[in-house]
């Protein structure tokens, strides 16, 4: 089935965001989306990144990835469909001067070959994308231990919310001409595709309309 928004659409949209969208430059503006994706954040520490190597799909600006480096994680690798985003994740590194730990690429999560990761992670991506179960079936096997999100809520409420501001996203991107869509996935889909991965869940959160999700495997593998 041909996909709506196209890689190309999605590298577009965010090759145009770089400096304005990703966070922190966006915390400002959007102070919710900051909090949420600090909950993120807190989360995976608490779960402890010492020594390990984390994988970041859809990792925008690399600002997650970076922070992972810094508290620990041995090595870390990111991938995104933008390359200017790409880029600046890598100068990030520079400044940071955490290059030598790091790896940005550009490529989709949904059909790359991802190298296996103690912790693959992914922070707003799943509702970039239309097609979540060929995201997850590529990239849950490359989570050697642990696999966490975010994706909007549909619960309760936030059914209503989530697809109200969905409606009027898409509509401003119509009116832009621009081929990029954000989509409502169910997160019970989600959380079954996990699950049958072998992954149990650790830790669940909610920041406002995000759902956050940590889930370890059954059995680590080596
Ligand atoms: C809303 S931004 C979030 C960026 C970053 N994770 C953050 O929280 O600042 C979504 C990012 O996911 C990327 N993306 C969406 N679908 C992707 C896919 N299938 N593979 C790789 N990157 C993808 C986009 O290019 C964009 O940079």
């Amino acid at each position: 089935v041909k996909r709506r928004s196209t890689d190309q659409d999605i590298a577009r949209f965010f090759d145009e965001k770089v400096g304005c969208c990703s966070t922190p430059a966006d915390a400002r503006s959007h102070p919710l989306k900051e909090r949420m994706t600090r909950a993120f954040e807190d989360a995976l520490l608490a779960e402890g990144v010492a020594g390990k190597s984390v994988l970041e799909l859809g990792c925008g600006e690399g600002r997650l990835t970076r922070r992972l480096v810094r508290a620990g994680a041995v090595r870390a690798t990111g991938l995104d469909l933008s390359a200017n985003a790409v880029a600046a994740a890598r100068r990030g590194a520079q400044e940071d001067g955490l290059a030598d730990r790091v790896a940005f690429h550009t490529g989709n999560a949904a059909e790359a070959a991802l190298e296996p990761h103690d912790i693959v992670v992914h922070n707003r991506v799943i509702c970039c994308y239309e097609d979540p179960e060929e995201l997850l079936a590529n990239s849950l096997p490359a989570a050697r231990s642990v696999y966490a999100y975010t994706i909007p809520r549909t619960d309760g409420v936030w059914a209503a919310l989530t697809r109200v501001g969905t409606v009027f996203e898409n509509a401003d991107h119509r009116l832009h001409r621009r081929g990029f869509r954000v989509f409502v996935h169910d997160p019970r889909g989600v959380r079954r595709a996990v699950e049958a991965a072998g992954f149990r869940l650790k830790r669940r959160g909610t920041s406002l309309g995000w759902l956050i999700a940590i889930y370890a495997r059954s059995q680590p593998q080596e």
